[in-house]
């Protein structure tokens, strides 16, 4: 049972985590709209290769990118999903998606909605609609990746793509594998935004049914608008921000995207589907440190995503640091007020101290 005493010392250690991270928060972004304009600058997905610089500049510095690129299946997609609005007991086998291929369940906490999960695959698939959302993951995916490809080559980390698995992980070989996941709401909501950081990599998002998605206001370089669907031609471009993995693997030359949704938006329409892609790292993935890393961030590395069934990955002397533990339980948690926590916080001593007593292997 914690006593009173050991209640103040977590709220005292608490509040000096959020201090910290604030301090830090505006120094980091002190100067971002000398690196961005105030209105972002759109990168086609055919032009990643010559003008990744821009690409990266634009993720770096306002916290997430524009990328052109036509999105044959959009709307077929969202007319299907839109349509499961209400079915909970939706039969998956009966759309011609097999299990380890498709997820549906109904949550109802800290918002009621029904999510959709869909790895991307080449399968034939007679349901058009079905069909239509899976090739639009399969879109979704080509496109994440060749973005990260993008941010290799302008960081100079190869070693990036090596965290990436070859062909997309079934829903059940892995903990959190990379897929498209449906977001369908009711449109009834009393929960707030819900503040959050992404788990993995990079997050790619077309426009859903209608703009709902915010960045956090502390996000300082985001531009005219924190509403960043309204920022989109809706069948030709998607967002691209980044979530903790990225962060970890450029030991925070990239911070994650805190984004949450508008609950007076939900409140005021009907039925409203989202489809972000989630690039994450595959089971069994080791990021490194990198070499440009500042040595207060050097315990944090090796960090790790332990593959699913238990099949451990070989723990070094000094243990390697639990990358989904640590976006759960620390690293995504200092956000959820909106804060926007840099890496640079982790060389503090006290989270130093947090991080090696809970979220090591
Ligand atoms: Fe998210």
């Amino acid at each position: 049972m914690p006593t009173t005493r050991g209640r103040c010392l977590r709220l005292q250690r608490v509040a000096a985590i959020c201090i910290a991270g604030l301090a830090s928060h505006s120094l980091h972004f002190e100067g971002s709209f000398a690196a961005v304009n105030k209105i972002p600058k759109k990168v086609d997905a055919g032009a990643l290769a010559q003008h990744g610089e821009d690409f990266c500049n634009e993720l770096k510095h306002r916290g997430f990118a524009i990328v052109g690129f036509d999105l044959t299946k959009r709307r077929d997609a969202l007319d299907w999903l839109e349509s499961l609005a209400g079915k909970e007991d939706l039969q998956l086998a009966n759309c011609g998606l097999q299990p380890g291929q498709a997820r549906h369940e109904t949550v109802s906490f800290p918002r009621p909605l029904q999510r959709l999960d869909l790895i991307p695959s080449d399968a034939a698939i007679e349901d058009t609609g079905a069909a239509a959302a899976v090739h639009l993951a399969r879109e979704l995916h080509n496109l994440s990746v060749s973005c990260l490809m993008a941010v290799a080559r302008h960081e100079n980390m190869p070693e990036l793509l090596d965290l990436v698995a070859e062909t997309p992980e079934p829903l059940h070989a892995a903990k959190e594998p990379s897929f498209l996941r449906a977001n369908i709401y009711a449109g009834q909501d009393s929960a707030g935004p819900c503040w959050h950081l992404d788990l993995g990599l990079l997050t790619v998002a077309p426009a859903g049914s209608w703009p709902a998605l915010m960045a956090s206001p502390f996000h300082e370089a985001v531009g005219e608008t924190a509403f960043l669907e309204e920022l989109l031609d809706p069948d030709r471009d998607v967002l691209v921000f980044a979530g903790t993995a990225l962060a970890v693997a450029t030991a925070g030359r990239y911070t994650g995207l805190v984004h949450g949704v508008s609950a007076g938006r939900l409140k005021q329409t009907g039925t409203r589907v989202s489809m972000p892609y989630f690039l994450r790292p595959r089971s069994g993935a080791v990021l490194h440190k990198p070499v440009f890393s500042d040595e207060g961030l050097a315990y944090l590395y090796p960090a790790a995503v332990q593959p699913a069934g238990g099949a451990a990955v070989q723990p070094t002397l000094n243990g390697m640091l639990d990358l989904l533990r640590f976006h759960r339980d620390l690293y995504g948690r200092l956000c959820t007020r909106g804060q926007v926590v840099p890496m640079s916080v982790f060389s503090k001593p006290e989270l130093q101290e947090k991080v090696r007593h809970g979220f090591y292997l």
